[in-house]
């Protein structure tokens, strides 16, 4: 069996370090670039020095989380894959994901969340605490959907795209690559890739 580690020990980690123990995953720990967490333990597990304690073979967890920019997420994750490493794919076993729903490596389901039918997740893609995503929704690499946030059946999330907490996507809307979507938005229409919409009806952020 693979060591299992998390690499990142803040909010998003601890997080995930109970997801994996709620479903009887032997967890050996985190690793974090801050040296003030060394030594400390989190929810009762170690932490165990910097990126540099990790050894081949290891099995590791992205415990970096993204508010707006997953650019750090995604950073750490092709840098550990050029390197060899496999990103485990974490659902809480409170989690409901139907048939027919696929997910690339790195993917993380939080509890509470509902994944219906035929939904597609490309890799690395959190789908947070409460958070729904409806039928033949297909979200992109690295895409955040948020804690509570709903998306329609048939909603297309482009490549490291946020949907912010609580959010409201209707059915069949794209929102494109690099996208923000504020906490509490109703996006109606399409969103062009990069574009940070809010309101209701969701509507261009004045920068
Ligand atoms: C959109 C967001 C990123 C803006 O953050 P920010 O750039 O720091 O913006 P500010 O808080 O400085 O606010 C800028 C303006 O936008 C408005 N605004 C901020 N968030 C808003 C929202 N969710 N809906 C509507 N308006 C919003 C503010 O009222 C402010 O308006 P003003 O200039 O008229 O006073 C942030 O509010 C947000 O929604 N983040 C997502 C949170 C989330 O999903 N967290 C998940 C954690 S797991």
């Amino acid at each position: 069996m693979s060591t299992i580690v998390i690499v990142g020990a803040g909010g998003h980690g601890k997080v995930l370090a109970d997801a994996l123990l709620a479903r009887g995953e032997a967890v050996a720990g985190f690793v974090d670039a801050d040296s003030r967490l060394h030594g400390q333990t989190v929810l009762g597990l170690p932490v165990l020095g910097g990126d540099d304690r990790i050894l081949p073979g290891w099995l590791l967890v992205n415990g970096i989380g993204s508010v707006a920019d997953p650019g750090l997420r995604m950073r750490v994750e092709r840098s550990f894959g050029q390197r060899g490493f496999c990103f485990l794919t974490v659902i809480h076993p409170a989690a409901s994901v139907a048939r027919g729903v696929s997910s690339g490596e790195g993917c993380q389901i939080m509890a509470g969340a509902v994944i219906q039918a035929d939904a597609t997740l490309g890799r690395g893609v959190i789908v947070n605490t409460r958070a729904s995503v409806d039928h033949d929704c297909r979200l992109g690499d690295f895409v955040h959907i948020a804690p509570g946030a709903t998306l329609s059946g048939g909603v297309d999330v482009g490549e490291a795209s946020h949907i912010g907490t609580g959010a409201v996507v209707v059915e069949g809307v794209r929102i494109g690559r690099g996208c923000l979507v504020a906490a509490g938005a109703v996006v109606v229409r399409e969103v062009p890739d990069g574009a940070r919409v809010a309101g209701l009806p969701a509507r261009a952020m004045t920068p």
